[in-house]
């Protein structure tokens, strides 16, 4: 009863930002991510009869606290619907994240765990069936089943059974490239659960969000199809201040914004008003990604390794969905 399934963390182009249903993992909106090739988790599960309780090594170190809570409370929800509460597992899982590279690993973790934890307990589950299991350890790890662009439907049913993600471009369909910047001060942030509650709950922009969602993923997509990397870069951008603007608009009011940050977004700027097209997006957290065309890498490189405040600038492609080791 043990199986190895390797996963991609993904960057959400346009976000996934507020739930509907905190307990089922629902959101409020649809969202669209590129899943990223340098960034993965390999995870291997095997579950046991004689054993007493889960254990949970990340990187060959035994975890507690919090983060093995995660894991065990995913784990159940395996045993719940293979009818084998008697079980219990030894977890290993490798993150393949470069140094400090500002993913959070989350997204590859819970995707890659869900995989390996599903097939070593023998459930028979479909694509869309993973995506709604990994969607519970972390709502945008659904969407790293799938290589390339993918779509998290938010589905219309009250019990989540129509919320998952599908499928949208693969991977070798646009070789667009994904800088990620790493900023030096890594300050304690706002989890993005916390953060999109806030939100929800109190900001008086959060309806203009959910708004505007419809005709941004109608636009990205169209640029997707185009490999019109204006329409989509333009796009992604401006989804991301809007649901940054989110978080200044909720009570109390927050950013996860570092003056660094906004080096960055300026330093795009910059390259774009020299004819360089360039876009930025930034999740629940300081650090930016940039979205770019394979003959502007020196150029990006350069430019964002040259503001004070970077630590380190690590270039991805589009990246596959789950595969089984
Ligand atoms: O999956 P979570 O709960 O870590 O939330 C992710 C939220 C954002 O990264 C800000 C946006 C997204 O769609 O990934």
């Amino acid at each position: 009863m043990q199986a190895t399934a390797r996963a991609h963390t993904n960057i959400a182009l346009i976000k996934y930002w507020g739930k509907r249903d905190e307990t089922r993992i629902l959101p409020m909106n649809n969202s669209l991510s590129l899943t990223l090739d340098g960034f993965y988790t390999t995870t291997t599960v095997a579950f046991h009869e004689e054993l007493t309780e889960d254990q949970f090594y990340l990187d060959d170190q035994l975890v507690e606290g919090a983060a093995y809570g995660k894991v065990t409370a995913f784990l159940d929800r395996i045993r719940q619907t293979a009818g084998r509460l008697d079980l219990s597992a030894t977890v290993h899982s490798t993150n393949h994240v470069p140094t400090a590279a500002g993913f959070a690993s989350s997204a590859s973790g819970f995707a890659a765990l869900a995989a390996a934890s599903a097939k070593a307990i023998g459930l028979d589950v479909t694509d869309p069936e993973l995506s709604m299991l990994t969607r519970h350890g972390s709502g945008s790890a659904c969407r790293s089943i799938y290589g390339g662009f993918v779509e998290w439907e938010k589905g219309t049913q009250a019990d989540g059974s129509d919320s998952y993600a599908v499928p949208i471009a693969p991977a070798d369909h646009w070789d667009v490239r994904v800088a990620a910047v790493v900023l030096s001060s890594a300050e304690k942030k706002i989890l993005s659960r916390e953060g999109m509650k806030r939100t929800v709950d109190t900001s008086v922009y959060y309806p203009a969000w959910v708004e505007s969602i419809p005709a941004d993923l109608a636009a990205i997509k169209q640029g997707i199809c185009d490999k019109d990397i204006t329409k989509v870069g333009e796009t992604a951008e401006a989804n991301c201040l809007r649901m940054h603007a989110t978080t200044l608009a909720a009570q109390p009011p927050f950013s996860y914004w570092h003056s660094t940050t906004m080096a960055v977004m300026e330093a795009v700027q910059d390259l774009r008003d020299s004819g360089v097209p360039a876009y930025f997006t930034i999740d629940a957290g300081p650090n930016v990604k940039v979205l770019y065309l394979p003959e502007q890498e020196e150029t990006i490189r350069e430019k964002l390794q040259a503001i004070p405040g970077v630590q380190d600038v690590t270039v991805s492609r589009p990246g596959p969905g789950l595969a089984y080791l």
